[in-house]
């Protein structure tokens, strides 16, 4: 006879209550080993811009962003969860001065092993350790900064300040409350018989979206059951802005917003987008 495998309902039952504003996982996908390990081809995967945005849209990015900071050969960069280097790369080149931060070692090696000009440090940016007003930019880009905590946001946003030179840029993407409302609002599952994206083995994914009005946020949860009888769960966060919201905690911070648009490639800011870019300041000394 097949040896049987134990669920915890108990345990089951408790997870998919809708958790507190915020309230961890028990892993994080950027730093779980076995999703690390794919995660670097969803980065380069040209057919979906689910890690990283496709090269043309990088490319855009790229030259706005060094036309609208009006940054030149020698300018220092620093760019917070850089990943496999995607954008460090083509400011390398264009001659800046280049810092990635990111927590996964296996998309800075690939950034290392095609961008050796750039300095590559793996760090988690909430406790970024960089030097002093040595910045002239500093960029946040693929709405990361959306999937912080308040708390975990505001001490960033400290630490890049800190970072910045005065009169320095800090550059950063967010979803819009519009962005919000595409996001599934149904319960789904998928059933993996040989392993896939979650778990190398088979595996049983119960997917749960709430959402959190009152703070423009939603968290998409994934419970992940292994025949082992284990069960694992990621929780992805997203705190979506709007200008105003946005402009508020940057005041809050220290920094001047100077530029809202509608993406990172300088297209103008509409209230029925689904992103939002942003230019913050930090005052001059
Ligand atoms: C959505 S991807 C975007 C990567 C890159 N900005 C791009 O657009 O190609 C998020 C990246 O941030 C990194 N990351 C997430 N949280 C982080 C943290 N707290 N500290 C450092 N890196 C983090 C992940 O490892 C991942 O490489």
């Amino acid at each position: 006879m097949e040896p049987q495998t134990t669920i915890d309902l108990t345990r089951l039952a408790a997870v998919m209550q809708k958790p507190p504003l915020f309230a961890p996982g028990d892993s994080f996908i950027w730093s779980d080993p076995h999703i690390a390990k794919q995660m670097l081809a969803v980065h380069l995967d040209q057919s979906t811009d689910l890690a990283s945005r496709r090269t043309e849209t990088i490319d855009r990015t790229v030259a706005w962003i060094l036309d609208a900071l009006d940054l030149t050969a020698g300018d220092a960069l620093l760019d917070l969860g850089c990943g496999p280097g995607l954008y460090t790369s083509r400011f390398a080149a264009a001659g800046l001065t280049v810092t990635g931060v990111d927590l996964s070692a296996n998309s800075l090696a690939y950034a290392r092993e095609h961008d050796p000009a750039s300095t590559y440090l793996q760090q988690n940016y909430v406790e970024l350790d960089v030097p002093a007003a040595a910045f002239d930019a500093v960029t946040l880009i693929f709405g990361d900064f959306c999937v912080l905590s308040d708390a975990a946001r505001d001490a960033l946003l400290r630490r890049v300040v800190r970072a910045l030179k005065p009169g320095g840029a800090f550059i950063c993407d967010v979803t819009t409350p519009t962005f919000a409302a595409t996001l599934p609002t149904g319960r789904d599952w998928t059933l993996e018989t040989a392993g896939g994206f979650w778990k190398p083995g088979p595996h049983l994914v119960l997917e749960q979206p709430f959402t959190y009005p009152e703070h423009n946020t939603t968290v998409t949860q994934y419970v992940v059951l292994t025949d082992d009888g284990q069960t694992t769960l990621y929780r992805n966060w997203l705190h979506h802005y709007s200008p105003e919201t946005l402009t508020a905690v940057l005041n809050a911070a220290g920094l001047t917003v100077t530029g809202t648009y509608g993406d990172l490639t300088g297209a103008a800011y509409t209230p029925d987008g689904d992103w939002l870019g942003i230019i913050a300041r930090k005052p001059e000394a």
